[in-house]
């Protein structure tokens, strides 16, 4: 028998990726690699990168310097490391990284993980492979299904992804460049996987895309899909307890998805609707295709179908020409709104994008000034949610044991990270706890008597 190789994916950036991570890792099995948590003894690192934002990006070459050291350190004990870049940096600069960065082997974009293992021997037979072309088949018909025992150790909680890439060109993002135009998934494909999941132990599902809820999958009837009908779809599956779905545009806000809401008691009541501007000009100058208002209603909307709703969102702060009085329309919108979360983050020029190419900048320290006050008020609203829990019940999907001894942890409806002390046997189900108090963003509490998922729960509201 041979030995297994070891195989290390470090993963940046949005919840696409660690799905892609999952993919490769399972493509790879295929080959006889097994995960290694460190990257010193691995015969194959990958890093799965980031290009949102500069900062995301730059991490890719401070992280290759350092692989390097390990490389040849490797190479002194008489053992070769295979290095390779893949996520949207590769897709992006990939032939930038093959001419920077000699110690790379493999560079592959997004949409060609299916291939690694030709590319693992490729790069063999001529030193380096590079492979970011948008290829005519669908990966996702190459990618082999995970192993039950890979699923089980990934826990009860899964991203499912039921479309990539993005139509929507807002001035400042890369992603409709380097994933590519929106592709959705046909509805069986999505069944498959999740009924594969739920039969081994998954319980919460996460669909994931650049624009979820532009999905348009292919529905068994042969016509077109919503999200919100394939929600309808998979809250029918045996084993299915909770749904959730990353990342909305308000754009994107149909009827169905509405009514999902409304009707599903699986699909949760936490939404990330990214807005980035309070302010209608920029919005326009983003090119988001929304005012304000209309996101005020898309709001309206969802809290007339579930008053248990609550909100997350993204922020941009300092895109270029963005003037005090807009950036206060940002304010006084998260004022409004009440979010329980939302990430604000410092505009970056993205080589490519339109916005890259305006002029009227924001200075570092204004977009400094700026991004502190609205974390703060952020920070505040978060803060308040989660305060607003302590004396309710809550219902708990428990994950796994806790670093304290004893202590189980879940996550609420609200993706609050709630603690009980309690057997593990709780762990894949869904319990009412009563919450006691709150330990930075953790909730602490305690099993409630009854055991029946749901019964008493009391849901905190915005
Ligand atoms: N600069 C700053 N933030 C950005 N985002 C996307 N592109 C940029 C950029 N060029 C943010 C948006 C998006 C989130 C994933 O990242 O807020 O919703
Ligand atoms: Fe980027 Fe989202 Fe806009 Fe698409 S909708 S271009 S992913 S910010």
């Amino acid at each position: 028998m041979t030995t297994p190789r070891k195989l290390h994916i470090k993963s940046y950036g949005c919840q696409m990726n660690v799905y892609d991570a999952q993919r490769m890792v399972d493509t790879l099995a295929g080959e006889g690699f097994v995960e290694t948590a460190s990257a010193e003894d691995a015969d194959l690192v990958i890093l799965n990168t980031c290009h949102i934002r500069e900062k995301a990006s730059e991490k890719v070459y401070s992280e290759l310097g350092r692989l390097r050291v390990a490389k040849d350190e490797a190479a002194r004990a008489g053992r070769e490391m295979k290095i390779a870049v893949a996520g949207c940096v590769a897709q992006a600069e990939g032939a930038e990284i093959i001419h920077r960065a000699p110690t790379v082997d493999i560079v592959v974009g997004p949409q060609s993980y299916h291939h690694l293992p030709e590319l693992l021997k490729r790069a063999k037979e001529n030193g380096r492979a590079l492979e970011t072309e948008f290829p005519v088949e669908d990966k996702f018909g190459f990618l082999p299904q995970p192993k039950p025992d890979a699923i089980r150790a990934r826990g009860i909680s899964a991203f499912v992804t039921v479309q990539e890439g993005c139509d929507k060109f807002c001035t400042f993002c890369v992603v409709p460049y380097t994933r590519g135009a929106e592709v959705s998934r046909p509805v069986a494909k999505i069944i498959d996987d999740v009924k594969q999941l739920a039969d081994n132990g998954v319980r919460e599902f996460t669909l994931i895309g650049q624009n979820v809820n532009a999905y348009h999958g292919e529905g068994p009837d042969g016509r077109a899909w919503s999200l919100g009908k394939l929600l309808q779809r998979l809250a029918a599956i045996p084993g299915v307890i909770r749904l959730r779905y990353s990342t909305s545009h308000p754009r994107d806000v149909d009827d169905d998805l509405i009514a999902a809401h409304r009707d599903l008691p699986e699909l949760m009541p936490f939404v990330h609707l990214p807005v980035q501007s309070g302010a209608d000009r920029i919005l326009a100058a983003m090119n988001r295709k929304h005012t304000a208002d209309d996101y005020r209603r898309v709001i309206d909307r969802f809290r007339a179908a579930r008053q248990d709703i609550a909100f997350s969102s993204d922020f941009i702060v300092g895109f270029p020409g963005e003037s005090e009085e807009e950036f206060s329309a940002t304010l006084a919108l998260v004022t409004q709104i009440g979010y329980a979360a939302a990430y604000s983050f410092k505009y970056s020029p993205r080589p490519g994008t339109p916005a890259a190419e305006m002029r009227e900048t924001v200075s570092a320290a204004e977009m400094d000034e700026r991004l502190g006050r609205l974390q703060e008020l952020i920070d505040s609203q978060q803060s308040a949610f989660n305060r607003a829990a302590i004396g309710t019940t809550v219902d708990v999907l428990f994950e796994r044991a806790a670093r304290n001894p004893g202590q189980i942890v879940g996550r609420t409806a609200y993706l609050q990270p709630a603690h009980v002390m309690a057997s593990p046997d709780i762990i894949g189900q869904v319990r009412s706890v009563r919450i006691d108090s709150l330990e930075r963003y953790s909730l602490i509490g305690e099993l409630a008597t009854q055991s029946a998922p749901g019964l008493i729960s009391q849901t905190i509201g915005a």
